[in-house]
Order: structure tokens, then sequence, then C-alpha cells
């Protein structure tokens, strides 16, 4: 009898543990399936704005941009179709009469603004020296040979 007890007494916890510790097991095992589920997503759109910005950032990154980047984003608007009477991007008849001014002087023009064309062309967040480079890329499409300042 007393055996028996001892037996039972040994059994009830064995009993009772096995399906609290399958419980418990599933539920992780469940729970982490699930987690590592969001996690991907999580990581993953969390990730994009990020390099997304990255990307922009050094494109726009003042004082940084190329002569042709600042171009494309600010100059063409005007110089590519010749809108409002600007000299056409690569058109050497209209750039004639103004590339013989010179470098500093089509600069200063683009700096202040002349006619139609706003200061730094509307750009600006534009550096001097970036201002420098948009000329110097413009008017070379047209044929003058301006050094455009490297990028550093
Ligand atoms: C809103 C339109 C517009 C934008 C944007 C614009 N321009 Fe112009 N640009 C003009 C017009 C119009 C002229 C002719 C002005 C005149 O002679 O009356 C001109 C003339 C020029 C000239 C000749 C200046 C001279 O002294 O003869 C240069 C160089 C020039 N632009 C460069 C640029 C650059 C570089 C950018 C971008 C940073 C730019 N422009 C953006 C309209 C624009």
């Amino acid at each position: 009898m007393s055996e028996h007890r001892a037996t039972r007494a040994a059994q009830r916890p064995l009993s009772l543990a096995l399906p609290v510790v399958a419980v418990v097991a599933a539920s992780l095992l469940a729970g982490c399936g699930k987690q590592s589920a969001v996690d991907h997503e999580v990581t993953a759109s969390a990730i994009q704005p990020v390099a997304k910005l990255e990307v922009v950032m050094q494109k726009v990154a003042p004082g940084a941009r190329t002569g042709e980047e600042i171009y494309k984003s600010v100059c063409t608007s005007c110089h590519a179709a010749g809108a409002l009477g600007a000299p056409k991007t690569g058109d050497a008849g209209d750039w004639a009469p103004r590339l013989g001014k010179g470098l500093n002087a089509l600069v200063a023009s683009v700096t202040n603004g002349l006619g139609a064309m706003p200061p730094k062309g509307g750009g600006s967040d534009l550096t001097d020296t970036e201002v420098v480079r948009a000329t110097a890329y413009l008017a070379n499409t047209a044929g003058a040979s301006f050094s455009e300042p490297a990028v550093e």
C-alpha cells in the first residue's frame, strides 16, 4: 500500500508537468514563428525609407552635387526647351553670344539672376562652387570648354 502511494506521488508531478511543458513549448514555438515573420516585415519596411533617404541625401547634399546633377534638378526646366527665352542646352547658336563673356561673367549672371532667370537659377541652396559647376556643365553642352570644379 505504501509502495503504491509512493509510486502515485512520484507519478503525479510528471503527469502534470508533461502537458504543461508541451503547452509552453508549443506556445513558445508559435510565438517564435510569428515573431520572426513580423521581424522580417518590420525590418524590410524600416530599412527601405532609410536606404531611399541615403540615395536622395547623396544626390542633394549641398556642396557635393556635380554640375550635371544640379543641371538636371534645377536648370533643365528652362534650359532644356529654351523656356522664357533661356539659351537652349546644347545649342551652340543660342550660346555663342554668351560664351564670349567667360565663365566668371556667366557665373555672376546665374548667381544674381538675369532677365527671367532667378538668382542661382532658382536653386537657392546651391553653394557658390555648385553654381560654377552647373554653369560650366551647361555652357560645355554648347561647345564651351570650361573646367568644372571637382567634387571632393
Ligand atoms: C526659370 C528659368 C530658368 C532656370 C531654372 C535657369 N535659367 Fe539660366 N537662363 C534663363 C533665361 C531666361 C536666361 C536668359 C536671360 C537673359 O539673357 O535675359 C538664362 C541665361 C543663363 C545663362 C547665360 C547668362 C549670361 O550672362 O548670358 C547661364 C550661364 C545660365 N542661364 C545658367 C543657368 C544655370 C546654371 C541654371 C541652373 C542652376 C539655370 N540657368 C537655371 C532661365 C533660367
